[in-house]
């Protein structure tokens, strides 16, 4: 019985934890003396042999000698099937036919551009080829960088079970607040924002030995600096090679960035992808994306389908529910940054037979993660985007519509595993005028503040002259000094300040990084650290479900405080927390739980940022006077403030007098306060701030009074540039 059972273990463990299991399993036959140490593995030699030390066992049964030899010849069985499968798709994948190309070019050269298909194996396979080579004898290791949290890991997952030992070893991975690497990772996928970190504290990045800038044609902010702090690090570390890895598109523009590096071209492989677009222009997206899913599934053959609408999970799943038992099962997987890692797992899980898989996701899937068996493509034509207008100092999340690269990029995600169909939400007619060729690098579109105040951190100081593969305008780089001027992390010449300093702790928003510094001395730094983390999830705290508004919108009533947004997201916060942190709270008042979740998270990471700035967590010690909170919000944010203008509906931004609405989700909507403060502003009709709280003028004398002048905030206001600093 007993015997039977460690057999079902190893059964059900052949998934995962096989190694582990086998590990066991030997360690057993040894401590009995019935294996000799040398002859573990049959004499073969696996990564995971090291781990046996950490292991201790109670000797609980002795096996008769015949059932060990099965059980032996089982556990070897299995381990053998599973590296010959992983060794089988290793093989099937096109840049292995050019392994030894590869291998050998780079050898010979520092710097190469590597361009190929998504899915042909650079992510996965260049990092193993490299290790494989020797790459990491010396102890050095082999960095990979993403734009997204959510394929470095699952990524290093995936790596490290083809390398064959558990996550965090061998391989791992490191992002934002979370390391998964130990001494013996020889290669690590991390986020570009984190490399950029590292820099600070590890400037020739001595630790690896090479560096693969992975998804560079998505040009975010972080790569487009990585690419410039690496190519500098590259003429003084002659050791050190550089991989740049891209989809497809501008490789040549990169080559000329990096003085004519060699470009290598991974041959491809693709399916033809029939394209249907629609006969008008849709008004709804999200409908018209559930009715073509649904559609697909009621009428195409067998294959997942990727659809780019990620708001569509709740409409799907009603209509399946509608649908009941009459239809095959859809199962339907939304992908986001900080999915935990359970359910990301889900989306790479083989479909059951007869059921039909749908992706969910707003851009992330756009390159970085490849999902097998997706056939079919629902393209809206739309991405959200952080836009940054530097003419007016606003930033906003935009759904702008995609340029054609991308959207091409996204239908070719139909052909991986054979002919496909990508369906647009948009007319031909659309694609061929309306769509621009490409998008502009992040940093022509962004607030650059929080680079500026990083770069600053590693002592570069001049900024205009910095080599930028598309160098973003004078006037943007003005802007961003002055802001860091006014918010007092830089002095009059430019240099960093210790606030400065203790601001580039915090990786996030210069001005949401100065209001948690500021909590600390308004006392209030644990509100300030939940209202920070509240505001990161804020637009996907509260749902509102179509058949239960009315109960949706009581609930809701009851988190209203005065004073504004940021105190009821506090609020919501903190009753939360007094259930226990409970789901059946979140349920009952139309609270997402995953929401919540993922604000503890960010919490807890906070308040292990405040402690290395040596902020001690302290209560705002009268909860009824929430001025405190405010104040040190204004502290942040007091570029974001807007006056109610005469009209009564509509405010002025203070210092640029730009037009401005409450939005209507907020507590504030109807009240209408004097002066505001808001945390972001999004551009739909109009240009509506979000998350508001009421302030009071004398409060920005008070905190920025270097910035703001008592006459521009009394009666009329006259219109005042800001200081310039050279
Ligand atoms: O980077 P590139 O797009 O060229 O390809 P890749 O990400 O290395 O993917 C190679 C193969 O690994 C694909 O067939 C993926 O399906 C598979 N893969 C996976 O199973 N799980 C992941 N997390 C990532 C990739
Ligand atoms: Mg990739």
């Amino acid at each position: 019985k007993k015997q039977d059972a460690l057999y079902k273990r190893y059964e059900d463990s052949k998934a995962e934890v096989v190694l582990t299991e086998q590990q066991q399993w030997e360690q057993q036959q040894i401590h009995k003396g019935k294996l000799p140490a040398k002859e573990k593995s049959g004499g073969k030699e696996y990564d995971y042999v090291l781990d046996l030390d950490n292991i201790d066992f109670v000797l609980e049964e002795t096996m008769n000698a015949e059932k060990e030899q099965d059980a032996r010849q089982q556990a070897i069985e299995a381990i053998e099937q599973k590296e010959r499968s992983i060794r089988e798709v290793r093989e099937s994948l096109p840049i292995f036919k050019c392994r030894d190309k590869l291998l050998d070019m780079i050898e010979r050269n520092q710097i190469m551009i590597i361009v190929g298909e998504t899915g042909s194996g650079k992510t996965t396979q260049i990092t193993q080829y490299l290790r494989e080579a020797g790459y990491t004898r010396d102890g050095k290791k082999i960095g990979c960088t993403q734009p997204r949290r959510v394929a470095a890991m699952s990524v290093a997952a995936r790596v490290s079970e083809e390398v064959g030992t558990k996550l965090g070893q061998k391989v791992g991975y490191a992002i934002r607040f979370e390391d998964c690497t130990s001494e013996r990772t020889e290669i690590v996928y991390m986020t570009d924002g984190l490399l950029l970190r590292e820099f600070m504290t590890e400037p020739d990045l001595g630790g690896y030995s090479v560096l693969m800038i992975d998804e560079s044609h998505e040009r975010t902010l972080h790569t487009d600096i990585l690419l410039a702090l690496v190519k500098d690090v590259a003429r003084f570390r002659p050791d050190l090679k550089l991989l740049i890895a891209s989809a497809t598109m501008n490789a040549e523009k990169f080559s000329e960035y990096f003085d004519g590096a060699p470009i290598f071209n991974i041959p491809g492989r693709t399916y033809p992808i029939e394209m249907h677009y629609t006969k008008a222009p849709e008004a709804n997206y999200l409908s018209a994306s559930v009715g073509s899913v649904l559609q697909i599934h009621a009428s195409q053959p067998k294959g997942d389908i990727l659809d780019e609408i990620e708001q569509a999970q709740e409409s799907l799943s009603q209509a399946m529910k509608a649908l009941g038992s009459k239809v095959p099962e859809l199962i339907i997987c939304p992908i986001y940054a900080n999915l935990p890692a359970d359910l990301q797992a889900r989306i790479f899980e083989p479909t059951p037979e007869g059921a039909r898989k749908v992706v969910l996701a707003t851009n992330i899937a756009e390159t970085s993660i490849t999902i097998d068996g997706v056939v079919y493509v629902i393209d809206p034509g739309f991405v959200k985007q952080n836009s940054y207008n530097p003419r007016t100092g606003m930033e906003s999340l935009q759904v702008v519509p995609c340029s054609k690269a991308s959207v091409n990029q996204r239908a070719g995600r139909a052909g991986r595993v054979g002919p496909g169909k990508c369906f647009r939400l948009y007319t031909k007619q659309a694609f061929l005028t309306e769509l621009e060729d490409s998008t502009p690098p992040e940093i022509l579109r962004t607030n650059l503040s929080s680079v500026v105040l990083t770069l600053k951190c590693l002592g570069i100081h001049n900024l205009i002259d910095f080599d930028f593969m598309d160098p973003p305008s004078a006037s943007a780089l003005q802007q961003s000094l002055e802001h860091l001027y006014a918010l007092g992390a830089l002095n009059e010449r430019g240099d960093l300040t210790k606030l400065g300093r203790r601001m580039a702790e915090f990786p996030m928003d210069p001005m949401m990084a100065k209001a948690l510094l500021a909590s600390e001395q308004y006392h209030c730094s644990e509100e300030m650290a939940s209202i920070c983390a509240m505001l990161s999830v804020s637009a996907a705290v509260l749902y509102r479900p179509k058949d239960k508004k009315v109960a949706a919108d009581r609930a809701h009533a009851n988190f209203v405080r005065p004073g504004g947004d940021h105190i009821t997201l506090l609020t919501i916060w903190e009753q939360w927390v007094e259930t226990g942190c409970s789901m059946q709270w979140c349920y009952e008042n139309f609270v997402q739980y995953r929401s919540m979740c993922r604000a503890r998270d960010m919490r807890d990471q906070i308040i292990g940022l405040m402690e290395r700035v040596e902020i001690v967590p302290e209560s705002n010690p009268n909860p009824n006077d929430t001025v405190p909170i405010r104040k040190a919000l204004t502290a942040g944010f007091f570029y974001n403030t807007a006056r109610l203008q005469r009209s009564g509906d509509s405010y002025a931004t203070i210092k640029r007098r730009q037009t401005v609405y409450i939005h209507p989700s907020s507590s504030l909507h109807e009240e209408r306060p004097k002066l505001v403060l808001y945390y972001e502003l999004v551009l739909t009709s109009r240009e509506f701030m979000r998350q508001v709280v009421e302030i009071e003028a004398k409060w920005l004398l008070e905190v920025a009074p270097h910035y703001y002048k008592k006459q521009e905030l009394e009666g009329d206001f006259k219109r005042k540039m800001p200081k310039t600093i050279k």
